[in-house]
């Protein structure tokens, strides 16, 4: 934020004006050179730009507020999911965690997103109007595991399901497959508490793989992608659809042999592994 400013002895609400932007900017790591405005201002409007500039500082303040309070929904979020690939390991000293990730919606796409959409740029629409400003992915080994956690995370008491698309069972006209879930959790503060909501996608390595490609590609160039090459990625999709089919039929079988051990042995098994490291 650059703001220009300029130095007058004799007024005071100059001399106001620059030293709340000094101490605004200190505290708030902004970065705005104090430069002379015109000479003849008055003092109405020096008044005015007062105002004005406090109501600025404190939009800015609000709204790193507002993304303090999504990051604390990620945190808390990213531990649920933890919790749960911790508590599967245990249990059948497997991971259907492979990898997590979160992200905050940089304010740019913030403000592309709401004007895209016709919206009137205000902290409070950006609560309500923008779902995916905490984002989280997590990436799952197996198919069936993206069902197994997800609906563990729903159950919980503390989730509101707000929407959910399975584009798994029904996966987009160009390939594209992961469940998407936007959800909202309590996030508490000092003295009060606030529903956060989160965008959570979750996919397998295969379908992960697919889609970072195709954003990549999407947005390499500037010209749209032709007709055949939407043909290919599409192939390319429903290829690796089949094969994170195979991958699970392998794993199936070989749980199922797993299930002519006795329960004896499946105690030795576990006890086997009990110092294995919970990672
Ligand atoms: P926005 O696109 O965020 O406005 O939401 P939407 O209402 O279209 O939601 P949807 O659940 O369809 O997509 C949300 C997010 O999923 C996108 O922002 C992408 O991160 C991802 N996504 C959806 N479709 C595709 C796709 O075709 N390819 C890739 N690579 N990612 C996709
Ligand atoms: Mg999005």
């Amino acid at each position: 934020m650059t703001i220009y400013v300029k130095k007058d002895e004799g007024s005071t609400e100059m001399n106001q004006l620059t030293s709340l932007l000094s101490e605004i900017s200190h505290d708030h790591d902004f970065d705005f050179p104090a430069e002379l405005i015109p000479a003849n201002i008055t003092e109405t409007t020096l008044l005015a730009l007062s105002e004005q500039a406090k109501k600025i500082m404190n939009t800015v303040i609000e709204y790193k507020e507002l993304m303090m309070m999504y990051n604390c929904a990620l945190k808390q979020i990213r531990t649920k999911f933890e919790i749960l690939d911790d508590e599967f390991n245990v249990r059948y000293q497997r991971n259907p965690i492979n990898s997590i990730n979160t992200r905050l919606k940089r304010s740019a796409s913030i403000r592309e997103k709401m004007k895209r959409n016709n919206i009137p740029l205000s902290i409070e629409n950006i609560k309500t109007n923008i779902n995916d400003v905490a984002g989280i992915r997590v990436i799952c080994p197996y198919v069936d595991d993206i069902y197994s956690i997800s609906e563990a995370l729903i159950n919980q008491e503390d989730i509101t399901l707000i929407s959910q698309k399975d584009y798994i069972a029904n996966p987009k006209p160009n390939g594209y497959r992961s469940m998407h879930l936007i959800i909202s959790i309590p996030v508490y503060f000092a003295d009060h508490s606030e529903q956060m909501k989160i965008e959570v996608q979750i996919r397998t390595i295969a379908m992960d793989f697919w889609a970072t490609l195709e954003h990549q590609l999407k947005y390499k160039e500037q010209t749209a992608i032709g007709e055949s090459i939407i043909a290919e990625l599409k192939e390319c999709a429903d290829i690796i659809s089949n094969t994170d089919a195979k991958m699970l039929n392998i794993r199936k079988e070989i749980e199922e042999s797993a299930d002519n051990l006795t329960d004896d042995d499946v105690l030795f098994e576990k006890m086997r592994k009990i110092d294995s490291p919970l990672i």
